[in-house]
């Protein structure tokens, strides 16, 4: 495969147009769709009322928003990003030197640090069960995992532990580099994924009753469609595909310039959105066969409902070793994007070196997730604005800068790059090209622009 030719070779690339599509798919990939979207569908499918409508009507309105906002908007990161051979403060400001446009890229960056921070305690403890389901501890029922649950988060020094590890691991990755960290690994982890998670599916959907799961997700009740369900299908949509902050833009910097972008996008949101709905499917799968009412405590919690679901099946010890080390390596994949987001900046703007970047950047969001790590024990009643750090952060990353940083990308791209220039990145057929430019000028603001108005108003978005 070619090797782009504008960049010195010191910023590295990737080896072929598959390394980014694994990467970035990696990226979007990630607990978003393993625990937040089955979740999502459920809280929006009705799921155990006395009459159960589905949630099909979320799951519709979740695929036309991945199609006309989010693709959109993922072929705006990567031409940004590629355009510029940058990361995304440096991408910003080589389209457009000396504006205020680098700041959407310095908000992109410091979204990157503080989502890192939080989202690794909780890939901590991804790996901490993996931990526990290969020693078979997690063979339980749902009492038993809830306390091994309450048992971990509740000790400090073991939130503290499982987010170092996990920040270490990302780190490994990372410093390896473009060519030979992430995309070697992550060239590994993707697929490993998939399949698993289709593992999982065969094993799982052939059960007796499994297979009304198929009705639930995908047959569409219009009659139940609130503001809440389409502004959670909208979110869910944004965050699920790593959208709004640069991770996108940062690793469409490394794509080859032959490389076609809207391959590239459709690839990846096609892979993202396949593991959410296949994961829902042997979820709700598992959930129909066992004739539950409900998953747990409301949330269908990742790490205790499911678990002890999974537990109750044949093969159940089989399957949660291979659950969770689905989970881990989708949020390996997530992890590694945020910190080379982080590091890219050190490394173009500061002209610091990757290892030094990386050593320094991981240094600081191990001591920025401490107070994260903490707010399931030491700080759990010290709250600011009413949440705990944990939830504070989660807060204003996932409902502000996302879709703040998510609606002056589409803003740029669409009102402030020239038809030329993006013409020039696409280079595809031109209605093509004038449908994406339709709806990144018109449509994904307008979209966005409602999904932060429904935040304000409190209708829907992450709690
Ligand atoms: N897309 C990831 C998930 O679904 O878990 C979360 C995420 C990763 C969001 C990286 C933003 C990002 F830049």
């Amino acid at each position: 495969m070619a090797k782009r030719a504008t960049t010195p070779p010191a910023r590295g690339s990737w080896a072929g147009k598959m390394g980014f599509i694994m990467a970035a798919a990696g990226s979007a990939v990630g607990l978003g769709n393993l625990w937040k979207f089955p979740w999502m569908a459920y809280k929006n499918g009705g799921y155990g009322e006395a009459e159960p409508y589905g949630a099909g009507a979320f799951v519709l309105i979740y695929l036309l928003s991945v199609v006309v906002v989010g693709l959109p908007v993922m072929i705006a990161e990567i031409v940004i990003g590629r355009r510029s051979g940058k990361d995304p403060v440096g991408a910003f400001e080589a389209l457009r030197p000396g504006s205020l446009w680098k700041w959407v890229g310095a908000l992109g960056v410091l979204t990157g640090f503080l989502l890192l921070s939080y989202y690794g305690v909780v890939a901590g403890w991804t790996a901490f069960f993996l931990l526990k389901s290969v020693t078979g501890s997690l063979t339980v029922t749902p009492d038993a995992g809830k306390e091994i649950f309450a048992q971990f988060t509740a000790s400090a020094p073991m939130q503290v532990a499982w987010m170092a590890i996990f920040v270490l691991l990302t780190a490994a990755v990372v410093i390896g580099g473009i060519s030979k960290g992430i995309e070697r690994v992550t060239k590994i982890l993707m697929p490993g994924l998939l399949i698993m998670v289709f593992w999982l599916f065969f094993m799982v959907m052939g059960r007796e009753n499994a297979s009304s799961a198929y009705a639930y997700m995908f047959y569409p009740d219009f009659s139940h469609v609130t503001a809440s369900l389409v502004l959670d299908a909208m979110g869910q949509a944004f965050f699920s595909l790593s959208l709004g902050m640069g991770a996108v833009i940062t690793y469409g910097s490394y794509l080859g310039k032959k490389d076609r972008i809207v391959t590239c996008a459709v690839s990846v949101t096609f892979l993202d959105t396949l593991v959410a709905l296949v994961a829902s499917l042997v979820i709700f799968g598992v959930l129909f066969h066992l004739n539950l009412q409900t998953p747990g405590d409301g949330q269908g919690n990742l790490f205790t409902a499911i678990p002890a679901i999974f537990s109750q099946l044949e093969g159940g010890t089989t399957l949660v070793i291979v659950f969770f080390l689905l989970v881990t390596f989708a949020a390996l994949t997530s992890t590694v994007s945020l910190l080379e987001v982080v590091v890219s900046y050190f490394i173009d703007e500061r002209g610091w070196s990757r290892k030094a970047a990386v050593v320094k950047v991981s240094a600081a969001v191990f001591l920025l997730g401490i107070p994260s790590a903490f707010s399931f024990n030491v700080l759990g009643d010290t709250k600011v604005f009413g949440m705990t750090f944990f939830a504070l952060f989660d807060y204003l990353c996932a409902n502000w800068s996302l879709p703040i940083g998510g609606l002056l990308i589409t803003i740029f791209a669409g009102w402030i790059l020239t038809s030329k220039e993006t013409e020039d990145e696409i280079n595809t057929h031109r209605p093509i090209h004038a449908f994406w430019k339709f709806c990144v000028r018109y449509i994904a603001p307008i979209v966005v622009l409602l999904v932060l108005v429904g935040i304000i108003a409190g209708v829907g978005g992450s709690e």
